[in-house]
């Protein structure tokens, strides 16, 4: 086994408003190594960002409640102070986000966002030097005339660009973790092909870990060496990428790659899970799948099912799965 960079143990996030306290993370755990890409998967709502931003620390202190361990190097982040999360954010770990325009300030140019990102984590002090280093970035990103970019504004670069301008960003420290959240979604197809070519390309040089977080399970397919599925804040299914395509076991799992567009595209019969994902305030009692379950069965409505190893290295959280009962279609 590879190095490990990050231990989740028992992770739970709640947040908190005048009227209520809900959970959005129901006791995740998970590790990354070097020079791998975990996925987590699952539809909108199911707890994939939560799960970065906790990790990051980037939810408000007053109105969420992160307990658990991140570990790293042995310290909980978990107990770190802002200054403390400060240094690691940006330099040990960094995240990419789904539309880069929250993550750039669209009054100042690309050169002086990544300028300010050398000074600040790197100790770097002459102006030309950043320059350079920028420039480097820029170009191992695969971004054309990066001289003239860095002169540029963010609304002047297409989607794409501006995504790779985020990757050069969130690489400038060399992190050893980075959290990509659907850094790909709001790009077109092939831009997209050419972005996740580009993140594996990076993982290889720099030997980074990854957390790479979407709802496309194709996505997946292509990057991931892990995934974790989850639903309505719990991991339900954990397995190597090509066992979850091969032997997908979790009737969720199983709905999601059956309800993927290409299988539609190639002339088969579109499947979609009956349903959606319950709201926080109000779960099912038992396991949370089963009002949008084909396999359910009386103890899934009372009980939640723990997440159980059933072979080597794929675990899953169904009571039907884990008694042997495979009689279920979907
Ligand atoms: N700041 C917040 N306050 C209260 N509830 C929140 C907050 N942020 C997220 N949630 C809730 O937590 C749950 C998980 O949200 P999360 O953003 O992690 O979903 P997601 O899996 O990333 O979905 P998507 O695919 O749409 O990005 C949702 O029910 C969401 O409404
Ligand atoms: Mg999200």
């Amino acid at each position: 086994m590879g190095e490990k960079i990050i231990r989740v143990e028992n992770l739970v996030t709640k947040f908190k408003s005048s009227e209520k306290v809900v959970t959005a993370i129901n006791g995740v755990d998970f590790s990354i190594e070097r020079g791998k890409v975990l996925g987590i998967v699952g539809e909108s709502g199911c707890g994939k960002s939560v799960t970065s931003l906790s990790i990051m620390g980037l939810l408000e202190e007053k109105k969420s409640e992160v307990s658990g361990k991140i570990l790293y190097k042995g310290d909980n982040l978990l107990d770190f102070n802002d200054i403390q999360m400060q240094k690691i954010r940006g330099n040990r770990i960094s995240m990419i986000f789904q539309e880069p325009m929250t993550a750039l300030n669209p009054i100042f140019t690309i050169g002086f966002q990544l300028k300010e990102v050398l000074f600040l984590h790197k100790g770097i002090k002459k102006k030309k030097e950043a320059r350079e280093l920028s420039v480097q970035m820029l170009k191992m990103v695969g971004i054309p005339r990066p001289d003239k970019v860095l002169d540029e504004y963010p609304h002047q670069l297409s989607g794409g660009m501006r995504q790779r301008v985020m990757i050069a960003m969130s690489l400038l420290c060399n992190p050893e973790l980075l959290i990509a959240d659907e850094p790909t979604t709001a790009l077109d197809v092939t831009i997209q092909a050419q972005v996740l070519e580009l993140i594996t390309k990076l993982k290889e040089k720099y030997n980074m870990g990854i957390l790479f977080i979407t709802h496309d399970l194709g996505v997946i397919a292509e990057i991931a060496d892990e995934v974790l599925v989850m639903y309505a804040g719990r991991i339900v299914e954990q397995a190597p990428a090509g066992e979850i395509f091969e032997n997908p076991l979790h009737p969720y799992t199983r709905g999601l790659l059956s309800s993927r567009a290409i299988l539609f595209l190639k002339g088969e019969k579109l499947h979609c899970i009956p349903g959606m994902v319950p709201s926080l305030g109000n779960m099912p009692s038992g396991c949370a799948f089963y009002p949008r379950c084909s396999a359910v069965c009386p103890k899934c409505r009372e009980n939640i099912p723990q997440l159980a190893e059933v072979s080597r290295g794929h675990f899953v959280r169904c009571f039907p799965v884990q008694e042997g009962d495979r009689g279920y279609g979907i």
